[in-house]
């Protein structure tokens, strides 16, 4: 049987924001539109589903976005979403409208909602991957990840600096809750000689070992980047604790880059594939595929359903961590 044609779509974005999410905003709204399509906003994520905050948009409203941070549609963690009740509102509100097609941006979580709402009701879901953290499978980027790494990789040239002049070890904590991503891809580009990611255990004895056998060798600055969610340590924080106990004589400062990392204007790299995420997205719903994730793999569109992109988390190639190794010797 042919899917049913959509003929009303409505955008969100959901869960943390990451820039390059108006871009695709953006791009969904214009080729809704040139698809002849109505195209609706949805207000802070699933809230604006199950509170009823959606409004029609047109070209203008999308007009001079594609440069900002943030999510002109707001977003939202939705916990009544996750609710058979919530679902059910929220439902009732599209259909109200006639609105017969979803594209959700956002994170994991976010397509779990997805995912239980088109398997639920004869709503087609299309997801679009905007996390700054790149821990979803099926995508090489995801919308907002090269933004972040490069916000960072800006903080942490600054932080080698002063850590140079003082002969300090700087411990940065960058974000990723359950991916080391932006850690492994701002530590390699900064030059850093330690990277903890929750993909990969570094012992505490391998890290004290290196930094020791490193200070030894007179080494100018020793910089160690963990991802927020590093598993060994716990964080920032505690590596400092760890360092100071075992190294006392090391003049050690922690940095906690934070939301920095989620605001500013997307770069160049963002933009673009959101607006190709975005612009795909709506050309699925067009042509009946439906409930998968819009991804880009070898610079080639690539869709995952959305059963399966919930289940899978992207991996890190260990051949990385070699190079780690090699080049902060
Ligand atoms: O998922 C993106 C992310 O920035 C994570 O890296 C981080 O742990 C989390 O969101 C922070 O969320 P919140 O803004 O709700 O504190």
């Amino acid at each position: 049987m042919q899917p049913k044609k959509v003929t009303k779509i409505g955008v969100l974005t959901s869960g943390g924001d990451s820039p390059g999410m108006n871009a695709a905003i953006r791009a969904v709204v214009r080729t809704s539109l040139y698809e002849g399509l109505d195209v609706f906003g949805i207000v802070r994520g699933y809230s604006g589903m199950v509170d009823d905050d959606i409004h029609q948009m047109d070209s203008r409203s999308v007009a001079n976005i594609i440069q900002r941070g943030g999510t002109v549609l707001k977003t939202a963690r939705c916990k009544e979403f996750f609710t058979p009740e919530g679902r059910q509102k929220a439902y009732e509100n599209l259909k109200k409208r006639g609105i017969d097609g979803l594209v959700v941006i956002g994170g994991d979580g976010s397509f779990k909602g997805a995912q239980k709402f088109s398997n639920e009701f004869d709503i087609p879901c299309i997801g679009l991957p905007g996390t700054i953290d790149k821990d979803i499978a099926g995508s090489d980027f995801t919308i907002g990840f090269d933004t972040a790494v490069n916000t960072a990789v800006e903080a942490i040239d600054k932080i080698r600096d002063t850590a140079d002049a003082h002969d300090r070890l700087f411990i940065v904590e960058v974000m990723g809750r359950d991916a080391g991503y932006i850690a492994l891809h701002s530590g390699i580009a900064t030059g850093a000689e330690n990277i903890l990611i929750p993909e990969s255990s570094t012992s505490i004895e391998d890290l004290i070992t290196n930094l020791t056998e490193k200070s030894k060798r007179k080494k100018l600055v020793n910089l160690v980047v963990v991802a927020e969610g590093d598993k060994v340590f716990g964080g920032a924080e505690n590596v400092s604790k760890t360092v100071k106990e075992r190294i006392p004589e090391a003049d050690t400062r922690v940095c906690i880059l934070g939301h920095i990392q989620r605001g500013g204007a997307p770069t160049c790299l963002d933009r673009l594939i959101a607006s190709r995420m975005g612009y795909a997205a709506v050309e699925c719903l067009v042509q009946g595929r439906h409930n998968v994730m819009v991804g880009i793999v070898n610079n080639q569109m690539h869709y995952t359903p959305l059963d399966l992109a919930v289940k899978e988390t992207q991996t890190i190639d260990q051949e990385w961590l070699r190079i780690v190794k090699i080049l902060a010797s």
